[in-house]
């Protein structure tokens, strides 16, 4: 029996060589680009079309299925130092007249008497960077993202420009002469921590990173939770969240303890 358009098919031999050609290019493929690359030390299972690519040298950011490095929901917003300056008169005025909608849940002077964060005293940066992540849905809470939705740029500046004027109930930054929690005061190397004091003030103060003394506690613990699942992703470069993710439970008890422990007198 002869198939149309294969000479040469009913030929035993032929066909017998056919197969082995592709048995063996088939098998010769699995050991080059899935057995051995699977046994490398480095090898992170990430299933066969992974491995694959790996072993034909396909940069791994073209990967499929790989994790983009920056969540979805990665800010936008470029941090600029003019963002940190003072306010002029107008913009403070501006801004306590606005302040009137946020008085509810923030307090009368930005020092909140619920689980919602204080503004009083917080670096203008923050205001702005953190109502712009919401406003533009980088940052949930659907309080929060929807009372963003309706300010313009200027409302935000001079919103923050106000919360930055108010009197500092803020309470004194973290210094080194008093007990702190060890990830406070040095971090934790091995797991490539930084101590919270390089970042958040006190001893230094990283731009953009906010001003924690007198948070309430449940605020602070619901931050650090939600940037260690991931559901926080607004953090640029992931700052927080590479703090974040090996932190136990009991550790953000601690630290969460410690911040808003130093809170002042919430002002009514
Ligand atoms: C109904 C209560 C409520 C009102 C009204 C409200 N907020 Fe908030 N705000 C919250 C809560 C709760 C959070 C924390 C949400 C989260 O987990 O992200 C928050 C977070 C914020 C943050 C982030 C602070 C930080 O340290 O990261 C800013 C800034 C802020 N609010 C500003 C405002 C401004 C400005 C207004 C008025 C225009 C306002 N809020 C009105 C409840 C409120
Ligand atoms: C490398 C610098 C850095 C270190 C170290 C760091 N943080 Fe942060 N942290 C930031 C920045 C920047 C932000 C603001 C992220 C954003 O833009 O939303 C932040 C945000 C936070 C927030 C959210 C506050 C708010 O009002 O939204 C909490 C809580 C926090 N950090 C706690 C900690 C604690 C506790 C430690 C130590 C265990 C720590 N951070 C170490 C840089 C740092």
């Amino acid at each position: 029996m002869k198939v149309h358009g294969m000479p040469g098919w009913s030929n035993p031999w032929f066909r017998k060589s056919v197969i082995w050609l592709i048995v063996l290019t088939v098998g010769a493929f699995l050991v080059g680009f899935v057995l051995l690359p699977s046994v490398h030390g480095d090898f992170s299972a990430k299933g066969l079309w992974a491995s694959i690519c790996r072993a034909a040298g396909v940069p791994s950011d073209w990967s499929f299925g790989a994790k983009p490095r920056e969540a979805p929901t990665a800010t936008d917003v470029v941090l600029d130092r003019a963002m940190g300056k003072e306010g002029s008169r107008q913009a403070i005025g501006r801004g306590a007249t606005l302040a009137l909608n946020c008085t509810m849940c923030h307090g009368a002077q930005g020092m909140s008497t619920s689980d919602a964060p204080n503004l009083a005293g917080q670096y203008p940066e923050v205001i702005i960077k953190q109502l712009m992540d919401y406003r533009g849905g980088k940052r949930s809470s659907p309080i929060m993202v929807a009372l963003a939705a309706n300010l313009s740029d200027a409302d935000i500046a001079d919103l923050a420009a106000y919360y930055a004027s108010l009197p500092k109930a803020r309470t004194a930054p973290t210094t080194y002469d008093e007990a702190l929690p060890a990830l406070v005061r040095v971090g934790a190397p091995l797991r490539n921590i930084a101590p919270c004091v390089s970042c958040h003030g006190g001893i230094d103060q990283k731009f953009g990173a906010p001003w924690l003394e007198g948070m309430p506690k449940g605020y602070l613990a619901l931050q650090l939770k939600a940037f260690r699942s991931g559901e926080r992703g607004n953090d640029s470069e992931a700052q927080m969240r590479n703090v974040a993710r090996t932190m136990t439970d009991q550790e953000i008890e601690e630290v969460s303890v410690f911040y808003a422990r130093k809170a002042g007198t919430p002002s009514e």
